[in-house]
C-alpha cells in the first residue's frame, strides 16, 4: 500500500527521477531544507510498498501581506493561505490518485489552520495539471503573461472554508501593474541573456 509521510532531507537524495521530469518546477536544496524546516506537515512524501519515493508535494502557509480582506469580526486583515510550491508524481506512478491524495492531505492541513485559500503557479502548457486542480476546485485566478522565462502561466486558487464569500478571488484589479511589472522584468532577464551569449562568443 502507498503511504504518505513527512518528507525528510534524505529524501532529498533519492528524488531526482521525480523532479527532473517535464514541467517539476525544481528548486536548490537550501529552500527544500527551509520549507521543509519551516512546516513539516505540508512537505509530504508518497512511498510504495517496496520503498521507493513516487510523490513529493512542497508547501508552506504563510500571510499574504500583499492583499487584504474583511475579516468575519470587523476590521480588514492581510490573509493566511497555503502556497503549493511543488508537486510532482513519478511517470509510472500517475493517473492512480496520488496527485489527487497529495493534495488532499495538503488541504487538510491548511483547512486546519483556518486558512483563507490556497494558491500555487502552473505553466499555460501543464494541461495535466490544471486538470488536476480544476478538479480539486482550483480556478485560475490571474493569468500572468510570461511569468516563466519561457512561458506564459497561471496563478490558480482555491477559496478554503473560511472564505464563505469567496473574497481570496477578488482583487483581480491590481493585475494590470503585475503584468507590466513581469513583461519589463522577463524583457530585461532575455536582454541579460543576449549579452551573455554575445559576450561568450569573445571568451
Ligand atoms: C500533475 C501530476 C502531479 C498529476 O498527478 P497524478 O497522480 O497523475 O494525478 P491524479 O491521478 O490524482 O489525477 C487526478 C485528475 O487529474 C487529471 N489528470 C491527471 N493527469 C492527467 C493527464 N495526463 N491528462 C488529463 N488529465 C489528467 C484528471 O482529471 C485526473 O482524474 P481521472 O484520472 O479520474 O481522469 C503529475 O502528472 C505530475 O507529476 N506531473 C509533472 C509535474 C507537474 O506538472 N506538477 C505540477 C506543477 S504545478
Amino acid at each position: 500500500m502507498t503511504t504518505l509521510r513527512g518528507l525528510v532531507a534524505d529524501d532529498l537524495f533519492k528524488f531526482n527521477s521525480i523532479v527532473l521530469e517535464e514541467f517539476v518546477e525544481g528548486y536548490g536544496i537550501l529552500f527544500y531544507l527551509s520549507k521543509m524546516t519551516e512546516n513539516p506537515a505540508l512537505c509530504q512524501a508518497a512511498v510504495a510498498p517496496d520503498g521507493r519515493l513516487i510523490g513529493v508535494l512542497v508547501g508552506t502557509h504563510a500571510v499574504n501581506k500583499n492583499e487584504k480582506i474583511q475579516s468575519e469580526n470587523g476590521p480588514d486583515l492581510h490573509p493566511t493561505c497555503g502556497h503549493i510550491s511543488m508537486l510532482a508524481v513519478a511517470s509510472d506512478y500517475r493517473r492512480l490518485g496520488l496527485g489527487t491524495c497529495l493534495m488532499g492531505h495538503f488541504m487538510e492541513i491548511v483547512e486546519r489552520y483556518s486558512d483563507w485559500y490556497v494558491d500555487l503557479f502552473v505553466r499555460q502548457s501543464n494541461v495535466s495539471a490544471i486538470q488536476l486542480y480544476k478538479s480539486l476546485g482550483f480556478v485560475e485566478y490571474r493569468f500572468l503573461p510570461m511569468y516563466y522565462i519561457d512561458e506564459n502561466g497561471f496563478e490558480l486558487r482555491m477559496p478554503l472554508s473560511r472564505d464563505v464569500e469567496r473574497m481570496s478571488l477578488k482583487g483581480f484589479s491590481t493585475n494590470v501593474y503585475y503584468f507590466a511589472y513581469q513583461v519589463i522584468l522577463n524583457l530585461i532577464k532575455q536582454c541579460l541573456e543576449y549579452l551573455k551569449d554575445r559576450l561568450s562568443w569573445y571568451d
